[in-house]
Protein backbone atom coordinates (compact mmCIF):
# COMPACT_ATOMS: atom_id res chain seq x y z
CA UNK A 1 0.00 0.00 0.00
CA UNK A 2 2.95 2.54 1.15
CA UNK A 3 4.49 1.71 -2.52
CA UNK A 4 1.27 2.52 -3.99
CA UNK A 5 0.63 5.69 -2.74
CA UNK A 6 4.17 7.00 -2.55
CA UNK A 7 4.16 6.25 -6.21
CA UNK A 8 0.18 6.27 -7.46
CA UNK A 9 -0.09 2.94 -8.94
CA UNK A 10 -2.26 -0.32 -8.79
CA UNK A 11 0.31 -3.04 -7.60
CA UNK A 12 -1.18 -4.58 -4.27
CA UNK A 13 -2.97 -7.51 -3.96
CA UNK A 14 -5.75 -6.12 -1.97
CA UNK A 15 -7.56 -5.26 -5.12
CA UNK A 16 -7.27 -8.22 -7.37
CA UNK A 17 -10.71 -9.47 -8.64
CA UNK A 18 -11.95 -12.74 -7.16
CA UNK A 19 -11.97 -14.50 -10.82
CA UNK A 20 -8.00 -13.70 -10.76
CA UNK A 21 -7.69 -14.64 -7.36
CA UNK A 22 -9.31 -18.14 -8.30
CA UNK A 23 -7.34 -18.26 -11.17
CA UNK A 24 -4.58 -17.51 -8.44
CA UNK A 25 -5.56 -20.79 -6.31
CA UNK A 26 -4.50 -23.35 -9.46
CA UNK A 27 -1.28 -20.83 -11.24
CA UNK A 28 0.58 -18.77 -8.99
CA UNK A 29 -1.41 -16.25 -6.56
CA UNK A 30 -0.40 -12.67 -7.37
CA UNK A 31 1.97 -11.30 -4.33
CA UNK A 32 4.44 -8.33 -5.24
CA UNK A 33 7.78 -8.25 -4.18
CA UNK A 34 8.10 -6.24 -0.57
CA UNK A 35 10.70 -3.06 -2.24
CA UNK A 36 13.08 -3.41 0.60
CA UNK A 37 14.10 -6.71 -0.63
CA UNK A 38 13.84 -6.42 -3.97
CA UNK A 39 16.59 -3.44 -4.07
CA UNK A 40 18.56 -5.53 -1.67
CA UNK A 41 18.69 -8.33 -4.56
CA UNK A 42 19.33 -5.87 -7.44
CA UNK A 43 21.76 -4.22 -5.45
CA UNK A 44 23.70 -7.30 -4.88
CA UNK A 45 24.82 -8.37 -8.95
CA UNK A 46 27.75 -8.01 -9.87
CA UNK A 47 26.44 -6.25 -12.95
CA UNK A 48 27.14 -3.46 -15.45
CA UNK A 49 23.26 -2.81 -15.58
CA UNK A 50 23.75 -0.92 -19.08
CA UNK A 51 24.27 -4.22 -20.62
CA UNK A 52 21.43 -6.44 -18.97
CA UNK A 53 17.48 -7.07 -20.12
CA UNK A 54 15.95 -7.18 -16.54
CA UNK A 55 12.64 -10.21 -17.00
CA UNK A 56 10.08 -11.15 -14.63
CA UNK A 57 8.52 -14.08 -15.47
CA UNK A 58 4.92 -14.04 -14.05
CA UNK A 59 4.91 -9.91 -13.66
CA UNK A 60 1.50 -9.49 -12.06
CA UNK A 61 0.40 -5.47 -11.97
CA UNK A 62 4.19 -4.81 -12.67
CA UNK A 63 5.91 -4.00 -9.56
CA UNK A 64 9.03 -6.07 -9.91
CA UNK A 65 8.97 -4.22 -13.81
CA UNK A 66 8.52 -0.56 -11.64
CA UNK A 67 10.81 -1.35 -9.30
CA UNK A 68 13.55 -2.56 -11.60
CA UNK A 69 13.24 0.71 -13.74
CA UNK A 70 15.17 2.74 -11.10
CA UNK A 71 18.24 1.21 -12.49
CA UNK A 72 19.55 1.68 -16.18
CA UNK A 73 18.95 -1.63 -17.44
CA UNK A 74 19.20 -1.93 -21.30
CA UNK A 75 15.09 -2.58 -20.97
CA UNK A 76 12.66 -4.65 -18.91
CA UNK A 77 9.94 -6.78 -20.07
CA UNK A 78 7.56 -8.37 -17.79
CA UNK A 79 5.37 -11.63 -18.68
CA UNK A 80 1.85 -12.28 -16.81
CA UNK A 81 -0.37 -15.39 -17.33
CA UNK A 82 -3.64 -13.16 -16.42
CA UNK A 83 -4.68 -10.71 -18.74
CA UNK A 84 -6.56 -8.20 -16.13
CA UNK A 85 -3.02 -7.76 -13.95
CA UNK A 86 -1.21 -7.86 -17.63
CA UNK A 87 -4.00 -4.48 -18.30
CA UNK A 88 -2.95 -2.97 -14.88
CA UNK A 89 0.95 -3.68 -15.18
CA UNK A 90 0.44 -1.92 -18.65
CA UNK A 91 -1.41 1.28 -17.05
CA UNK A 92 1.03 1.54 -14.24
CA UNK A 93 4.24 1.47 -16.01
CA UNK A 94 1.85 4.44 -18.67
CA UNK A 95 1.47 6.32 -15.06
CA UNK A 96 4.56 5.57 -13.28
CA UNK A 97 6.79 9.07 -12.36
CA UNK A 98 9.54 8.48 -10.16
CA UNK A 99 12.75 10.77 -9.94
CA UNK A 100 14.40 7.49 -9.64
CA UNK A 101 13.35 6.15 -12.75
CA UNK A 102 16.55 5.51 -15.17
CA UNK A 103 14.95 2.88 -17.43
CA UNK A 104 12.08 4.11 -19.59
CA UNK A 105 12.35 0.54 -22.02
CA UNK A 106 9.33 -0.88 -19.68
CA UNK A 107 6.59 -3.49 -21.40
CA UNK A 108 3.82 -6.04 -19.61
CA UNK A 109 3.45 -8.96 -22.33
CA UNK A 110 0.86 -11.32 -21.57
CA UNK A 111 1.14 -14.94 -21.97
CA UNK A 112 2.30 -18.04 -20.44
CA UNK A 113 6.16 -17.72 -19.17
CA UNK A 114 6.73 -21.02 -20.16
CA UNK A 115 6.68 -20.09 -23.86
CA UNK A 116 8.60 -17.53 -23.32
CA UNK A 117 11.60 -16.69 -26.28
CA UNK A 118 14.89 -15.57 -24.53
CA UNK A 119 15.92 -12.79 -26.25
CA UNK A 120 19.68 -13.62 -27.31
CA UNK A 121 21.41 -10.51 -24.63
CA UNK A 122 22.74 -10.95 -21.20
CA UNK A 123 19.73 -11.29 -18.89
CA UNK A 124 18.77 -10.47 -14.91
CA UNK A 125 16.09 -13.48 -15.32
CA UNK A 126 13.28 -13.02 -11.91
CA UNK A 127 11.66 -15.61 -10.59
CA UNK A 128 9.26 -14.45 -7.67
CA UNK A 129 7.37 -17.99 -7.85
CA UNK A 130 5.21 -17.84 -10.25
CA UNK A 131 5.10 -21.40 -11.75
CA UNK A 132 4.28 -24.65 -10.58
CA UNK A 133 7.50 -28.04 -10.66
CA UNK A 134 6.80 -28.72 -14.18
CA UNK A 135 6.39 -25.37 -15.40
CA UNK A 136 9.52 -23.93 -13.62
CA UNK A 137 11.68 -27.42 -15.37
CA UNK A 138 10.47 -26.02 -18.88
CA UNK A 139 11.59 -22.42 -18.44
CA UNK A 140 15.38 -23.78 -16.59
CA UNK A 141 15.56 -25.94 -19.68
CA UNK A 142 14.36 -23.26 -22.36
CA UNK A 143 16.90 -20.95 -20.46
CA UNK A 144 19.73 -23.73 -20.62
CA UNK A 145 18.70 -24.45 -24.33
CA UNK A 146 19.01 -20.35 -24.98
CA UNK A 147 22.64 -20.54 -23.18
CA UNK A 148 24.09 -23.10 -25.46
CA UNK A 149 22.67 -21.27 -28.73
CA UNK A 150 23.55 -17.91 -27.59
CA UNK A 151 26.32 -18.39 -24.46
CA UNK A 152 26.39 -15.28 -22.44
CA UNK A 153 25.94 -13.32 -19.40
CA UNK A 154 22.61 -14.82 -17.50
CA UNK A 155 21.34 -14.05 -13.51
CA UNK A 156 18.48 -15.84 -12.48
CA UNK A 157 17.27 -13.96 -9.27
CA UNK A 158 14.91 -16.46 -7.10
CA UNK A 159 13.09 -14.95 -4.30
CA UNK A 160 11.01 -17.29 -2.20
CA UNK A 161 12.88 -20.07 -3.83
CA UNK A 162 10.77 -22.91 -2.78
CA UNK A 163 11.71 -25.27 -5.76
CA UNK A 164 15.63 -24.25 -5.72
CA UNK A 165 16.60 -27.82 -5.88
CA UNK A 166 15.38 -28.10 -9.91
CA UNK A 167 18.12 -25.13 -10.07
CA UNK A 168 20.49 -27.03 -8.28
CA UNK A 169 20.89 -29.73 -10.55
CA UNK A 170 21.43 -26.98 -13.93
CA UNK A 171 24.64 -28.19 -15.43
CA UNK A 172 24.61 -24.82 -16.71
CA UNK A 173 23.38 -22.15 -14.00
CA UNK A 174 25.90 -22.17 -10.97
CA UNK A 175 24.56 -20.89 -7.46
CA UNK A 176 26.79 -17.56 -6.88
CA UNK A 177 25.00 -15.84 -4.13
CA UNK A 178 21.73 -15.31 -1.61
CA UNK A 179 20.27 -15.49 1.75
CA UNK A 180 17.31 -17.63 3.63
CA UNK A 181 15.12 -15.23 1.12
CA UNK A 182 16.47 -15.20 -2.39
CA UNK A 183 19.03 -17.43 -4.13
CA UNK A 184 20.92 -16.21 -7.26
CA UNK A 185 22.12 -18.50 -10.38
CA UNK A 186 24.35 -17.28 -13.19
CA UNK A 187 25.42 -19.14 -16.31
CA UNK A 188 29.31 -19.77 -16.61
CA UNK A 189 29.68 -16.56 -18.90
CA UNK A 190 29.00 -14.29 -15.74
CA UNK A 191 32.44 -15.05 -14.47
CA UNK A 192 31.52 -17.09 -11.45
CA UNK A 193 31.97 -14.45 -9.38
CA UNK A 194 30.81 -14.90 -5.53
CA UNK A 195 28.17 -12.80 -4.25
CA UNK A 196 29.17 -11.52 -1.07
CA UNK A 197 25.92 -11.79 1.54
CA UNK A 198 24.49 -8.96 2.78
C1 LIG B 1 4.03 -14.18 -6.70
S1 LIG B 1 3.39 -13.26 -8.08
C2 LIG B 1 4.82 -12.25 -8.49
C3 LIG B 1 4.49 -10.89 -9.07
C4 LIG B 1 5.67 -10.04 -9.50
N1 LIG B 1 6.70 -10.83 -10.13
C5 LIG B 1 6.30 -9.29 -8.35
O1 LIG B 1 7.33 -9.74 -7.87
O2 LIG B 1 5.78 -8.25 -7.93
C6 LIG B 1 3.37 -14.52 -9.36
C7 LIG B 1 2.70 -14.09 -10.65
O3 LIG B 1 2.91 -15.12 -11.64
C8 LIG B 1 1.77 -15.18 -12.48
N2 LIG B 1 1.76 -16.47 -13.21
C9 LIG B 1 1.38 -17.69 -12.75
N3 LIG B 1 1.57 -18.63 -13.70
C10 LIG B 1 2.10 -18.00 -14.78
C11 LIG B 1 2.53 -18.41 -16.07
N4 LIG B 1 2.46 -19.68 -16.44
N5 LIG B 1 3.02 -17.49 -16.93
C12 LIG B 1 3.10 -16.17 -16.57
N6 LIG B 1 2.70 -15.71 -15.36
C13 LIG B 1 2.23 -16.60 -14.46
C14 LIG B 1 0.62 -14.99 -11.51
O4 LIG B 1 -0.58 -14.61 -12.17
C15 LIG B 1 1.19 -13.89 -10.58
O5 LIG B 1 0.87 -12.62 -11.08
Amino acid sequence: MDYDWDNRVDTTSATVSWPDRLRGVFNSPYQPTEPGLFHEMIRSLPIEFSEFTFIDLGSGKGRALLMAADYPFRRIVGIELLPRLHRVAQENIREYRSEAQQCFAVESVCGDAVDFAFPPEPAVLYLFNPLPENGLERVIANVELSLEKNPRPVYVVYHNPLLEALLVRSATLKKVGGTDQYSVYASLESGGHKIPAV
